[in-house]
């Protein structure tokens, strides 16, 4: 009888383990060679970026606090050609997340769908041709992570429109705030309730990361 019993048993975790095992090793796979790509791509066009787009850290600080806090429902304001894009969607291709962003010139916007599509990374995209001052006032949330990089004399409005649609624990990050005039945006921020500010002062023009903590 003992031997019959653990013989009933060992068939069963062992069908588990096939079950699972394949499919864990897949995905490792796929992205194993989604990493490959997307770094190629980055490393390939490193010093080719023209239109406006972050440097190659601040999109490694964008990816890295995606992955960090497993953000999943990610929105950008500001495409251009893509290069902040790509970090953050292979940041989310991590999470299991996916990426909505906004640009309203079509010859960026077209540049970025294919560059997304060279980097690997169209899949967790939803790219919008579209004017981000209407479009943020009816898009609908929650978002766990917002990158805001569009019209600078637009940042508080914009933060005005998704405040309410952040979600608890996310964190909506702002490019360029040293730079000339961002102080009162920076102050609006720190006077909202329910979400604290800080400064990331060590890369190239500052990143304000303003999370919703309440
Ligand atoms: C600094 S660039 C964005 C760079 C991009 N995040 C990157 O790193 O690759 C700003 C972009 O915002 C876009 N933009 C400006 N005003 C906008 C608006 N009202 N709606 C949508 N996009 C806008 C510009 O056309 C420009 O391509």
């Amino acid at each position: 009888m003992k031997l019959g019993a653990g013989l009933l048993v060992v068939p069963t975790v062992l069908t588990i383990a096939l079950v699972s095992i394949p499919a864990t090793a897949e995905e490792a796979s796929a992205q194993a060679s989604l990493d490959d790509q997307v770094e190629a791509f980055l490393r390939a066009r490193q010093s080719t970026w023209r239109d406006m787009n972050v440097p190659r850290r601040d999109g490694q600080f964008l990816h890295d606090m995606i992955v960090e806090k497993g953000y999943t429902r990610a929105l950008e304001i500001g495409t251009s050609s893509g290069h902040s894009s790509i970090w953050i969607a292979w940041a989310l291709s991590k999470t299991g997340g996916k990426l909505i962003t906004l640009e309203i010139d079509e010859s960026r916007h077209r540049e970025a769908l294919e560059n997304f599509e060279k980097a690997g990374v169209a899949q967790f995209i939803d790219a919008r041709l579209v004017d981000a001052h209407e479009a943020v006032k009816t898009i609908e949330g929650p978002f766990d992570f917002v990158f805001s990089d569009a019209d600078k004399g637009w940042y508080k409005q914009y933060f005005i429109d998704l405040a309410p649609k952040m979600a608890p624990g996310g964190c909506y990050t702002s490019h360029n705030i040293h730079m000339r005039g961002m102080a009162a945006y920076v102050d609006y921020q720190r006077s909202r309730p329910g979400f604290e500010t800080t400064i990331e002062d060590d890369l190239t023009s500052g990143i304000g990361v303003t999370c919703r903590v309440e």
